[in-house]
């Protein structure tokens, strides 16, 4: 069949052309803010006196009857379609006759596909965020039911200072909150309508771009028609941001899937989000956290696509563009499952604080605590450090810890030690006195957790 655009050249391109030109196989997931923006359109044409009120409500009536036989499924994409703006307005045309033809006045697909983005990526990002805060919900929970748990906190993955497993956790809930603030802030950008800008210059009719943003709920509206068309920073910035969001579930993931190994065990997952293996019947692995970690590199790779897209672009738009939205669609589902699963997947786990306390209590993890307490007694810290480490060395020649060792050991060593060092040197007592903000101490945890609840509550 003949385009559209036919005119200029005869419009009867070669089918393999067709195919490769054609987005309608992925475009067709925005037909509800196409058609939405389309009705804004013809309202403001009819307001506006560019098409009469007749002629407006005709094109608004026939477009709810495309949407509604869409959402119906009696209407299916014509896979043929160049793209779903010239699918919703052939349609139109076919049903409506000569006015359908008109709809596209003070109007170009470049606005308009920049439109039905920002409409699409607004609404999916809000679907994400509130996703998050779910998970947020999930940390919160998981970290109040254990709050008193102990591990031992890790740096270069080898054992450092105790800490609250509760503690550990919440540092998940910070990086969300600050994925949440950088969706917030991406969104501010996104709200922006390009529509009006036409093709790129504007247009000769007297439009109201204004009328248009308000019917659509956009903030504000972009003002200058060559950047309106051209700029998709706003998929770049939401890459971004799930790509961080991405970073955090991975890390999250990979500490879960060293956790439940038989060498950790610090947590087991329920079975219902764990796999078995075709051979080894005593298998449990945690695909789920696996495939999380692995589908990480696949929204870094929608990024990277995108911005490397964008690159040599010169203005305004290029059909290059027609690329974002793979890359964004791509993104978002993935996150979307993602996170669909790991909430569940964390709100079911078990948490073993026995194995986190026995792995605590190896590893001379209260070694700084016991610098600290010489600190207390009037050596300075790089001496009680000295102290501290040798020690340390003669445990471990001894095959004993800091809890077992001696008195005359200890007092061999320095005489300021008194039998008071076994207390302060106490796992509990390391955790209780790491008072300062944002460390693991209850209170403090007890303060994080309040934190991050009242920060959900806002909203
Ligand atoms: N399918 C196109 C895209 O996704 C729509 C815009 C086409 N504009 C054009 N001038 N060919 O980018």
């Amino acid at each position: 069949m003949a385009k559209l655009w036919a005119g200029r050249t005869s419009g009867m391109t070669d089918a393999a052309a067709d195919d490769f030109n054609s987005s309608i196989r992925f475009d067709c997931r925005l037909y509800r803010e196409d058609i939405v923006g389309s009705m804004a359109h013809a309202a403001m044409l009819g307001a506006q006196g560019i098409l009469t009120r007749a002629e407006a409500d005709a094109l608004i009536d026939g477009l709810q009857g495309v949407m509604d036989d869409l959402d119906a499924g009696t209407l299916a994409f014509d896979p043929s379609a160049e793209d779903i703006h010239m699918f919703v307005e052939q349609v139109l045309t076919e049903r409506l006759g000569d006015v359908g033809k008109k709809l596209h006045t003070a109007r170009s697909r470049n606005d308009q596909v920049a439109l039905d983005l920002r409409l699409h990526l607004r609404h999916a990002s809000d679907a994400i965020a509130e996703q998050i805060r779910g998970l947020i919900a999930a940390i919160a929970d998981v970290a109040e039911e254990n709050k008193t748990v102990i591990m031992p906190g890790y740096t270069h993955l080898q054992r450092a200072q105790p800490i609250l497993f509760s503690h550990h956790l919440l540092a998940y809930a910070m990086m969300l909150l600050r994925d949440l603030d950088r969706l917030a802030d991406c969104r501010r950008r996104i709200s922006v309508s390009p529509i009006g800008a036409c093709a790129l210059a504007g247009t000769t009719y007297d439009t109201d771009r204004q009328f248009e943003a308000r019917m659509l709920g956009f903030d504000a509206v972009a003002q200058n028609s060559i950047d309106a068309v051209s700029d998709r920073d706003f998929c770049v910035e939401l890459l971004g941001a799930l790509s961080l969001l991405m970073m955090h579930l991975s890390r999250f993931s990979e500490e879960l899937i060293l956790w439940t190994s038989w060498e950790f065990r610090f947590v087991s997952l329920s079975d219902a989000f764990t796999t078995g293996s075709s051979i080894m019947p005593q298998k449990k692995n945690s695909d789920m956290a696996e495939l999380v970690r692995g589908k990480t590199g696949r929204v870094y790779g929608d990024l990277m696509a995108t911005l490397t897209m964008l690159k040599g672009l010169p203005l305004a738009y290029d059909k290059d563009m027609q690329e974002d939205k793979e890359a964004v669609f791509d993104a978002l589902d993935t996150v979307k499952m993602c996170l669909t699963v790991f909430t569940p997947m964390l709100r079911t786990m078990t948490v073993h604080g026995d194995a986190m306390k026995r792995a605590a209590q190896t590893g001379f993890i209260n070694a700084t605590d016991l610098a600290d307490y010489l600190v207390r007694k009037g050596l300075p810290f790089r001496a009680a450090y000295k102290v501290s480490g040798k020690l340390v060395s003669e445990c471990i020649r001894s095959g004993c810890v800091l809890e077992t060792l001696p008195l005359e050991t200890y007092r061999a060593h320095s005489d300021l030690i008194g039998e008071d060092v076994y207390d302060a040197i106490d796992l509990q007592t390391c955790v209780k006195t790491r008072i300062s903000e944002g460390g693991t101490s209850p209170e403090s945890v007890e303060k994080q957790l309040a934190w991050v609840r009242g920060r959900l509550q806002k909203g």
